[in-house]
């Protein structure tokens, strides 16, 4: 039988890197003991750092998890709800989360707050909700490959991208924005926003005060939308603090302008909460047209019932949503400062960041030449030889070879360390010039005896496992 063309059109991006990493870790996961030659899995952008406090949190609060209120059973109510407006005690518990990671310097307004399964479902709709098949949105380069499958797949909406390159330290500029905008022009593509991901993923950076205001300075003259896609909003670990678009509108007095209803957050608890199994996402306009068409199309991807009343019981609990927040910047900080000075040492640096789950990394000086052949060639080796799987810069479309994200929240520091000591071998056995380097982790792993316990991270199963466990 044959397949719409939608369901076999490449533009889903699955034959990326950045999946076929993933790929590639299933068939070989590293297990600190059942397989330590396997393949660490630095490429998911994963945050396990504070499970053990959600999990306590659910130790003391059992009637969220079990349906229940004030000891009572309120089974059959979740089991029937379906208004897809969503829990009117969950929009209010996500809407005062967001106020606080943006140290309620922006306050939000949950009838203006549509609830989607996860960041995914949240730009596809806005997406949806905004152009037309063949309209382009303008977004930085790097950005997360997710977005070839999010943005263009089932939508037919082009990206263009905004280059921004190494010598600003991937900075947007006014010159980059309008030569994007003009070859949009080019194709004859119309141009119906720009979408940005604050912080960053893959950079790990925040968008500065001054990039805010060319970038709603850009909209606000070429009449278009800006998407700020603010998923990565609550790991911002190191100064400047997280700026939200929302906070400079107001600053700046946009507040019921034209431009006021064309600029949308997007928001999940995927990364900040460490929850990407909830599918729980949002999207948060100005505009009362957005979000009554993104509120039908809702229907599509919801939030369930009982993971809305598990979470509005979680976050509405302050002093415990308070106390999250603070722990968990604090341990992304160490964790990012371990990998960094890790690679440091290595003699591989970083461009330096403040939020995010990963690194962007600066291999260029490991590549055999200044192609994206040569980066390829390089994220083999990483993958197959080292047993590291990192996302190289190609697979976020950045204009320069030799860039990789490293992911560091999803695995213990053992884990960490012993990816960076498998990378150093490799980094030592280039530099001596060894062009024989397999086994390289083969080696590594067999001087790994410091097992300390079998630690409670989660590493995903091979798809042949998950088949005989079933
Ligand atoms: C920038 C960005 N947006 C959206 C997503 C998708 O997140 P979700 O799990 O909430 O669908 C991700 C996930 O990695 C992301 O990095």
């Amino acid at each position: 039988m044959t397949l719409s063309k939608k369901a076999t059109c490449n533009s889903h991006g699955q034959d990326s890197s950045y999946f076929l990493g993933w790929q590639e870790y299933e068939k070989n996961p590293y297990d600190e003991l059942t397989n330590p030659n396997g393949i660490i899995q630095m490429g998911l952008a994963e945050n396990q750092l504070s499970f053990d406090l959600l999990e306590s949190w659910l130790a003391n609060n059992p009637d969220a998890a079990s349906f229940k209120r004030n000891g009572e059973s309120i089974f059959r109510e979740l089991a029937l709800f379906q208004d897809y407006h969503g829990l009117p005690s969950f929009k209010n518990a996500m809407v005062k989360f967001m106020s606080e990671i943006r140290g309620n310097k922006a306050s939000f307004d949950p009838n203006k707050l549509v609830l989607t399964a996860g960041a995914t479902s949240a730009n596809e709709t806005l997406m949806f909700c905004l152009a037309e098949p063949g309209d382009a949105f303008l977004l930085p380069t790097p950005y997360y490959p997710g977005f070839d499958r999010d943005l263009k797949w089932r939508t037919g909406v082009e990206i263009v991208p905004i280059q921004c390159t190494s010598s600003n330290g991937f900075r947007i500029t006014e010159l980059a924005l309008e030569s994007a905008y003009q070859l949009a022009q080019k194709r004859n593509l119309k141009v119906k926003g720009v979408l940005v991901t604050n912080p960053s993923n893959p950079l790990g950076i925040t968008l500065t005060r001054h990039e805010l205001n060319l970038l709603l300075n850009f909209v606000d003259e070429k009449g278009v939308h800006l998407i700020s896609d603010e998923i990565y909003s609550g790991t911002v670990f190191n100064s400047p603090n997280f700026v939200s678009v929302m906070e400079i509108l107001v600053n700046r007095n946009y507040v019921n302008m034209d431009l006021w209803n064309r600029v949308h957050i997007v928001y999940s608890l995927s990364k900040d909460l460490g929850l990407p199994g909830f599918r729980v996402g949002a999207i948060y306009s100005n505009d009362d047209l957005v979000v009554a068409a993104a509120t039908k199309m809702s229907s599509f991807g919801l939030v369930s019932s009982q993971t809305q009343y598990l979470l509005s019981a979680m976050l509405s609990d302050e002093k415990f949503a308070k106390n999250y927040i603070v722990e968990n910047r604090k341990r992304l900080k160490n964790r990012h400062a371990k990998l960094v000075r890790g690679l440091r040492k290595t003699g591989i640096s970083c461009l330096e960041s403040n939020a995010g789950l990963f690194c962007w990394v600066d291999m260029r000086h490991l590549l055999s030449s200044e192609t994206f052949d040569a980066e390829m060639e390089l994220w083999k080796k990483i993958v197959y030889e080292v047993g590291l799987n990192i996302s190289p810069g190609s697979s976020c479309h950045c204009s320069e070879p030799g860039w990789f994200r490293v992911c560091f929240a999803n695995m213990s520091e053992d884990t960490l360390e012993l990816a960076i000591q498998r990378l150093k071998l490799f980094v030592n056995a280039i530099s001596s010039n060894k062009n024989n380097i397999n086994g390289v982790s083969q080696n590594y792993s067999s001087k790994s005896s410091r097992r300390k316990s079998i630690s409670k991270w989660v590493f995903r199963l091979s798809f042949h496992d998950r088949e005989r466990e079933r």
